[in-house]
């Protein structure tokens, strides 16, 4: 790292700059400027807290919209994804609790019918539906429910129980799972749930659950075997409105609460027909309704069945982290990867064929013995950790860390294989080789989805499987167009076209949904929401009452521990206590599931990529990039490349983004030792955040600090690029990560009045781009910092760790004193005191995750890459798509000496200085390890002596 990445750093280190020498009397101007400035933010706060902002304000013209949802209103989704939304990410329905979804477009299938959400389109392939929303959370049954990133819960399809009610409960014609009035076309749930923001929703057959940031569980819809897990006020049946914890036409068409034992905080919750499920904070099990495994073998009396009960047997004192409630059965995976299944002990057929349709008949059980009592899957599974589970009529799908896929139960059809249905076996098909990531299971189809891409199998009869009509996968016969899918296939549709993050996949009775992000956000609007969001932001400054509102959100937001804006659902990702990081594969096993194969190289990605709808709110933040990109890149280089007259130029092809202190130096100069990859002439120009748009001067891009300089860093690069066409070059600038959340874009944007920030400017300049994070205990970064910039500071004697311990004290001091001043997220764009901030990995990692598909982001951990730092360049090399070098060129990469290794130079800070960090960086780490879904973002392992810095 040279002189000009230190740069900004050094200002908060060294001599304050004034605006932060005068702390007090700046935070009252910033506190009015950000009234003024961030009304836009403000405003987006207030329509978190108030439920749903009042009538909805017309969407942009250009925005093709289906008329009924824009009757329904209520759609100011988010603008600029990633800020108001950023702190609240959703789960997708099946209660994957190590799936969090941070917001995307919804994309349906199957039926033609509300529960679609379109009426529009081709309902055989995945298309867009509900454009005006930004959705976090999505389930599918009968209706449909999905959650959009303001906490609302939207609701389509069936309000009935026409299929049957099953133990002699008769058909009802309303039983309420909409949750409220109105029509089946998609509207939002409002009465109790107005000023909850709900994370997660769930459908039984006919019920909904709804998980909110606080922890609890709203439910409504049927209650006739107890499954809302409370009495339904007022609902027996049409003569009798007494309230009912069951009973044949028992049910509530308003969300109620429910109450775990012992006021347990819910994390995530699962709906089947007749059985609800939830996990608390500790990761135990509790069911209620029609189900004897939490009522010691044996099924509960009816009117004690909506007590919620802690599943017990061979699942007690186990952290169960994924689970699923089918038609006739339930299954769970633990922590360590094992499933344990439950019958729930009905006919499935509602009592309605005259044959009983017995327990486990469909294999759905996956196993022998007591179907009444948790029994564990074997067979196939055994040494298989199972991280996704997803339960259909009587049948499962699976997925593993390692993103194989399993399934059991049902016909040969749902499986995607041959071989018994009553034991697991592996799907393949067009799985094979693919990193499954997502799995569903709906009646009669079943679905998988890579970070990328969607895969559907099973009976198409209600194009559930999402390839389309007349396609060769399905087995076509006379002259019928839906044919099954007998393995899994490839879904068609806007997805398959690339370049989407998939962040979740629900399977209904005869549709199925996905959540898909691309540039972040609902795909359609964006530009509207965001003047609509201005238009609202101004409107909400002169209301008191707003004002109030604005106000009061933002102290909720800081009044937690003056830490983070950490919600309570994601606090209590608590910490875990089951990872054993002695294992052999400890510091290596996250690499393989964030590694994908690469489907298209960068000029085609370039070709294919769609421009933002904020292009014209982006463009202008810097209009040098676009006088300077071609129109299309040479598809000769694997590199994006292209001939300006006799020369070639080109622009990078990876970035390692941050964070500075965290080992990017050391990772840059080793990948350079790589044949194929050539240096750019600067390795952290920081041109992205720090060289000012407009130009003034050389700055790390020599001769005016415009993008045509940016572009002649990798002059040199283009030159050996000509020669070896499938070499690549990048740069690791490492304040890049930590410039998102609106700190700086071209220059510093804290003060400026944008929603554009640097990770969507660079993916609408470099759409392909592959993006590597390093992150290192921020304790330990910080640490290092301190020291690193201190260096610097001429004529003062080396400092100790009390000094340290004296400017940690005064830090956090600044920082509390600024939360307690301002929202949370304003101090984060704010920057100050830097060092601290840049701890907060999480505050800026929404960005980057809402702007770039999964698949585009390598997150790895300084401390796994000490370790074991071959495998870490392995996997660094297939993730940027190059070939493993060759004994001799290893030997040359890993022959290296470590780079910026100062760690020995300084003493060991402190116990209570490390303590009082470890507690200030405590949050930030749990919603880090929640984004994630994994507890080494947690940093709980013991603390070693930190190599590369
Ligand atoms: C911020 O930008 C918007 C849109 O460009 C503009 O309408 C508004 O007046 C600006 N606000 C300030 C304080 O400059
Ligand atoms: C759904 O059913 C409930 C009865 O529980 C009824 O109050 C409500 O109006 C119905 N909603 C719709 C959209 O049909
Ligand atoms: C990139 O992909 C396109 C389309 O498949 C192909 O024509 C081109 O040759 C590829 N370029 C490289 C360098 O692989």
């Amino acid at each position: 790292m040279r002189g000009h990445s230190r740069r900004h750093h050094q200002q908060a280190q060294g001599p304050r700059p004034s605006l932060l020498a005068h702390l007090p009397q700046a935070l009252v101007i910033a506190a009015i400027f950000s009234i003024v400035i961030y009304a836009g933010w403000a405003y987006q706060t207030l329509s978190i807290r108030s439920g749903h902002p009042g009538p909805a304000p017309s969407t942009a013209p250009s925005v093709r919209l289906l008329k009924p949802e824009q009757a329904n209103g209520g759609g100011v989704a988010a603008a600029a994804a990633g800020f108001a939304v950023g702190s609240r990410v959703g789960r997708s329905s099946g209660a994957q609790l190590t799936r969090p979804s941070p917001g995307g477009t919804l994309f349906s299938w199957g039926l033609k019918e509300w529960r679609l959400g379109r009426l529009a389109g081709d309902d055989s392939i995945p298309e867009p539906a509900l454009r005006h929303l930004t959705v976090i959370s999505a389930a599918a049954s009968r209706h449909s429910a999905v959650v959009t990133n303001d906490g609302v819960v939207w609701t389509m399809g069936s309000n009935d129980s026409r299929g049957g009610g099953g133990h002699g409960s008769p058909p009802l014609a309303a039983s309420g799972q909409l949750g409220r009035g109105g029509s089946k076309e998609p509207g939002p749930v409002e009465g109790p749930l107005v000023g909850k923001f709900v994370v997660q929703v769930v459908t039984g057959r006919y019920h909904t659950l709804a998980l909110t940031d606080q922890g609890e569980l709203y439910s409504w819809g049927l209650n006739d075997w107890g499954q809302l897990g409370r009495a339904a006020a007022g609902a027996q049946s049409e003569a009798d409105p007494s309230p009912c914890t069951a009973g044949a036409s028992c049910h509530s068409g308003t969300p109620g609460l429910v109450s775990l034992p012992g006021g347990a905080r819910v994390v995530g919750a699962a709906a089947g027909r007749y059985v609800s499920m939830a996990v608390d904070e500790s990761g135990r099990l509790y069911t209620w309704g029609h189900d004897g495994c939490s009522n010691g073998g044996k099924l509960p009396e009816r009117d004690q069945a909506h007590k919620p009960r802690l599943v017990g047997g061979q699942l007690a004192g186990k952290r169960v982290v994924a689970f699923d409630a089918g038609y006739v059965f339930w299954l769970a995976a633990t922590a360590e990867g094992e499933v344990y299944t439950c019958n729930s002990q009905d006919d499935g057929y509602a009592g309605t064929l005259p044959k009983k349709h017995q327990p486990n008949e469909a294999g759905e059980l996956g196993r022998d013995g007591d179907p009444l009592v948790p029994g564990r899957v074997a067979g196939a599974l055994t040494g298989q950790k199972v991280e996704v589970v997803a339960a259909g009529r009587e049948h499962a799908v699976v997925a593993t860390a390692d993103g194989k896929v399993f399934t059991w139960g049902g016909r040969e059809l749902l499986l995607g294989r041959t071989g018994s249905a009553r034991e697991p076996g592996q799907a393949l098909g067009e799985l094979q080789g693919v990193n499954i990531r997502f799995v569903s299971a709906g009646e009669y189809h079943s679905g998988a989805a890579s970070e990328t891409t969607l895969y559907g199998w099973g009976s198409n009869d209600y194009l559930c499987t999402g390839v389309g009509k007349n396609n060769p996968v399905q087995k076509l016969e006379g002259g019928n167009d839906r044919g099954d899918v007998m393995l899994p296939a490839k879904s068609l549709g806007p997805i398959s076209g690339g370049g989407w993050q998939v962040q979740a996949l629900v399977a209904g009775f005869q549709h199925a949904l996905a959540i898909a992000a691309n540039k972040g956000g609902s795909w359609e609007t964006q530009q509207g929401t965001l003047k609509e969001g201005k238009t609202a932001a101004a409107a909400a400054a002169t209301t008191t009452d707003a004002a109030a509102a604005a106000s009061a959100a933002a102290g909720a937001a800081t009044a937690t521990n003056g830490g983070g804006a950490a919600t309570a659902a994601e606090s209590s990702a608590k910490p875990q206590q089951y990872t054993d990081t002695s294992a052999p594969d400890y510091h290596t096993r996250y690499l393989a599931p964030q590694l994908h194969p690469i489907e298209l190289n960068a000029s085609e990605y370039a070709k294919r990529y769609r421009r933002s709808d904020r292009f014209n709110l982006i463009e202008p933040e810097s209009p040098d990039i676009w006088r300077v990109l071609p129109p299309s890149y040479d598809p000769r280089f694997k590199n994006p490349c292209w001939m300006a007259g006799e020369r070639l130029r080109c622009v990078p092809y990876f970035h390692i983004l941050g964070v500075s202190k965290c080992g990017t130096t050391d990772l840059y100069h080793r990948l350079s030792k790589h044949p194929q990859l050539f240096e750019s002439r600067n390795k952290g120009p920081h041109w992205w955040d720090e060289c000012p748009h407009p130009p003034k001067g050389a700055c790390t891009a020599p001769p005016n600090g415009d993008f045509d300089g940016y572009v002649d860093l990798f002059a040199d690069a283009a030159e050996r690029i000509l020669k070896t066409p499938d070499g690549v070059t990048g740069e690791a600038s490492s304040n890049t990560f930590t410039s998102a959340a609106g700190v700086f874009l071209r220059g510093p944007s804290m003060d400026r009045n944008t929603t554009v920030t640097i990770a969507e400017l660079m993916r609408e300049a470099s759409p392909f781009l592959r993006n590597i994070v390093i992150f290192r205990n921020p304790v330990d970064r910080y640490y290092s910092a301190f020291y690193y910039y201190r260096w610097w500071v001429k004529d003062e004697p080396t400092p100790g760790p009390e000094d340290f311990h004296k400017a940690a004290v005064q830090d956090i001091a600044e920082w509390r004193s600024c939360v307690e001043k301002n929202d949370h997220r304003w101090c984060v764009r704010h920057y100050h005191p830097q060092q601290l901030v840049k701890g907060m990995y999480s505050e800026f990692i929404m960005d980057w995750l809402a702007n770039w598909p999964r698949d585009q982001l390598l997150f790895l951990r300084n401390e796994d890459y000490s370790k074991k730092p071959r495998e870490h360049m392995e996997a660094v090399l297939n993730f940027l798509g190059m070939r493993q070098p060759t004994d001799p060129e290893w030997q040359t990469i890993m022959g290296m000496e470590t780079r910026n290794k100062n760690s020995d130079k300084y003493k060991k800070m402190l116990p209570e200085t490390r303590a009082m960090l470890e507690e200030f960086y405590q949050p930030y780490n749990e919603r880090l390890s929640h984004i994630l879904g994994e507890e080494r973002w947690l940093w709980r392992d013991p603390p070693k002596t930190p190599a590369a810095a």
